[in-house]
């Protein structure tokens, strides 16, 4: 999607829309229009559409009112953005070429413009790429929107919120690949393509390096696998002398539960069980390309959960870098045993301030929130609270969920240091119990079990049924209200 600005309607064929407020039309609306708007029961209301035709230089033009909410409704910018997302929605395959979003009644902001817009992009992506026999009417037409009249300053507002939309794009693109695209080598050699030119570091350890620093939790997830594993980080220093903020992200390109095989049916979804990886890696794209003031840096554990003879077995014990032993009850329970090394690794090698981390950890998360928020479990609660304000504001809920030593003790082993699972109740806790036996002490550390996040059965305000993005503006927005103030 072409997003451009112009300072007066472009000549030539285009759809037009003007956003209006709750229970307000736009002022210089034809009568026509204003009563047909009214008889249609428009209100203005986030996200709805009127469609009418209007006259303009002569022409007769199709005109599309979206509503935005009311100017003092708390969460604005969301209701702009749903104003700019349903134009999307209405008109990605109508046909219509260009979208001309008129803004010269001067009636919306800068940073709203960029909302709006920011609404529209997000709306219309989709990855048509494996589609080749789609007919005329079901491919998307619109590919440009052209803000007409905006306000000084909508143009650069606009460069930081098309960063935030790379980043989500490159998130939901990481998650909706299929699992014969997207391994751990893919995965990385994605990352070198999209971060090229943005002067993050990319740092990559193959099985050999991962081999020498014992590794051997991560490793033994990826071992039935004819996919080499990787662990990929991703480095932005923004400035300051601060220790980093890390962001580390689970990567199972695909899970079949190994040797404890999960079920068939639905297993396909098992793809996107590297969306808290994509995450990570979409939240750095929006820091490096809007060039965020701050130090940070994103580790993501990419690795193939297959079943095979080289794969590991319940029973296992396997040793982790952090040297604590890991008893393998079920070999579906990999992502804390990939998690356990990234996050040991990444405090080993960058000490940081705060570690959050992001997992489709647990089924057990979509029965106790479903699709409305993400689980947030944290040793500290003033991170627990930037995370949840970051997940408000941006619109990735967040919900905290407790934590506890009676929940700890259920995950001893008899035969090493922990057990891979604990009993079925409270199975996202015990699984951040697991986590927590591989922080530091000091150190400030959040896990973020977004495993009823990062797919929808159904589309949304701002996306196409399949990838949300979600986790990629959350990171932006945690970062810009902690670090960047
Ligand atoms: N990737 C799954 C969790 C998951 C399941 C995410 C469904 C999204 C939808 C994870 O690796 C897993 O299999 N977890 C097991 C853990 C159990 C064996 C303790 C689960 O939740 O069933
Ligand atoms: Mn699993
Ligand atoms: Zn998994």
């Amino acid at each position: 999607m072409k997003i451009e600005f112009a300072p007066t309607l472009p000549v030539g064929s285009h759809l037009l829309a003007q956003i209006a407020n709750k229970d307000t039309l736009p002022g210089d609306l034809e009568k026509a229009l204003g009563e047909g708007a009214a008889s249609a029961r428009f209100k203005g209301g986030a996200g709805q559409i009127f469609e009418g035709f209007a006259e303009r230089d002569g022409a007769v033009v199709r005109l599309a009112l979206a509503g935005a909410g009311a100017p003092d409704a708390d969460g604005r910018s969301a209701n702009l953005e749903k104003a700019g997302a349903a134009l999307a929605a209405k008109y990605l395959t109508s046909g219509e070429k260009t979208l001309a979003i008129d803004f010269s009644d001067g009636a919306l902001s800068a940073e709203d413009v960029a909302s709006v817009l920011l609404g529209v992009r997000l709306r219309a992506w989709r990855h048509d790429a494996y589609r080749t026999k789609l007919k005329d009417e079901q491919k998307r037409s619109l590919e440009t929107v052209i803000a007409v009249g905006a306000p000084d300053g909508a143009e650069t507002a606009w460069t930081v919120a098309a960063a935030l939309a790379d980043g989500v794009e490159f998130t939901r693109q990481l998650v909706t690949e299929p699992p014969n695209k997207v391994f751990p080598i893919s995965f990385v050699d994605m990352c070198r393509e999209e971060f090229d030119g943005t002067g993050a570091e990319l740092i990559v350890l193959d099985e050999d390096a991962m081999e020498k620093l014992s590794m051997g939790a991560l490793l033994g997830v990826g071992q039935g696998s004819a996919q080499p594993s990787r662990l990929l980080a991703i480095k932005w220093d923004g400035g300051g002398s601060e220790a980093p903020t890390v962001f580390v992200g689970k990567g199972v390109t695909f899970d079949t539960g190994g040797i404890s095989l999960k079920p068939g049916a639905g297993m396909d979804e098992m793809k996107w069980d590297m969306g808290g990886a994509g995450a990570v890696a979409g939240g750095m794209l929006a820091l490096a390309r809007r060039k965020a003031k701050a130090n940070v840096i994103g580790v993501v554990g990419l690795v193939e959960n297959m079943p095979d003879g080289n794969a590991i077995r319940p029973g296992d014990v396997l040793t982790s870098m952090s040297g604590q032993t890991i008893e393998v009850l079920n070999t579906d329970a990999e992502g804390r045993l990939v998690l356990c090394d990234a996050l040991h690794w990444a405090q080993t090698e960058f000490a940081p301030k705060r570690i959050v981390d992001f997992a489709t950890l647990t089924g057990a998360m979509l029965i106790s929130l479903g699709h409305e928020y993400a689980g947030v479990f944290s040793n500290d609660d003033a991170l627990a609270n930037d995370l949840l304000a970051a997940g408000t504001q941006s619109g990735d809920k967040l919900w905290r969920l407790p934590l506890g030593p009676a929940y700890d003790k259920l995950i001893d082993s008899q035969i090493a240091d922990v057990k891979n699972v604990g009993p079925r109740p409270a199975g996202s806790i015990t699984a951040a119990q697991f986590l927590q036996r591989f922080i530091h002490d000091g150190v400030a550390w959040a896990h973020c079990d977004v495993a009823g996040m990062v797919w929808s059965d159904k589309p949304g305000a701002t996306w196409e049924k399949g990838a949300t993005g979600y986790g990629a503006r959350l990171i932006d927005r945690f970062v810009r209200d902690t670090l960047e103030g």
